[in-house]
């Protein structure tokens, strides 16, 4: 699979299908302005930093979006195509699995409800967990158990999420292959230090922390 990062919680999945989560790229200060051709959009709750443009990216690339009930609502009555779903539930699409997992936070947009914040567990080949913007919850020791993500995409900036401390703690608890921080240095608001994170990790656990900086990636 090739992972890259664009920047804030915004990450391309390739392996069969092309897939984008949470396309924050307009009004996105870490946006590395790479070409983008989406299969499939997940998107994590109705923050502006996470839907960002969810809406004009599905209408021209033809893709479906995967979300929460209440974000394939507005869509919908939008005329875009969207798969909802909730917390608890796996749908495929295209051959590619979307468990929607609990993330404690808050998800609204300007006019619209836009239910509750979730992440994912998106198994193409690999799986992946993207955490969305979350605290440290207790029941990431069931994602693990039940997905056991290779990849986990962890926010670190704190102040609206986790910060070093707890992702640390979430990154022990998933013990993925990988670790990448994310959520971070986007604004001086959640300024962290990735190192830092790393370093923490390592000593809690035997993942591997993989710093991108925006527009960077691996294949695994
Ligand atoms: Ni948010
Ligand atoms: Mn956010």
């Amino acid at each position: 699979m090739k992972l890259k990062f664009l920047g804030h919680s915004c990450f391309e999945l390739t392996e069969s299908k092309n897939i984008l989560i949470d396309p924050f790229i307009s009004g996105n200060p870490a946006a590395p302005g790479v070409e983008l051709k989406p299969d499939i959009i997940a998107v994590t709750h109705a923050h502006s930093d996470h839907f960002g443009d969810t809406a004009e990216l599905a209408v021209k690339h033809k893709c479906k979006v995967v979300s929460i009930h209440e974000i394939s609502k507005y869509l919908g009555a939008r005329g875009i195509p969207c798969e909802g779903m909730n917390k608890g539930g796996t749908i495929t699409i295209d051959g590619v699995d979307f468990t929607m997992t609990e993330a404690v936070h808050s998800s609204s947009f300007r006019d619209f409800d836009g239910g509750c914040p979730a992440g994912f567990v998106i198994r193409d080949k690999t799986s992946v967990y993207h955490a969305g913007d979350t605290a440290l919850f207790w029941d990431m020791k069931l994602i693990k158990e039940l997905y056991h993500p290779e990849i986990a995409l962890l926010p670190i900036g704190d102040r609206y999420t986790m910060g070093i401390r707890e992702a640390a703690t979430a990154a022990s608890w998933l013990n993925p292959k990988i670790v990448v921080p994310m959520h971070y240095g986007t604004y001086p608001s959640i300024k962290q230090s990735p190192q830092e994170f790393a370093e923490r990790v390592l000593s809690l656990c035997d993942s591997e922390v993989v710093i991108l900086k925006p527009g960077e990636g691996f294949e695994y």
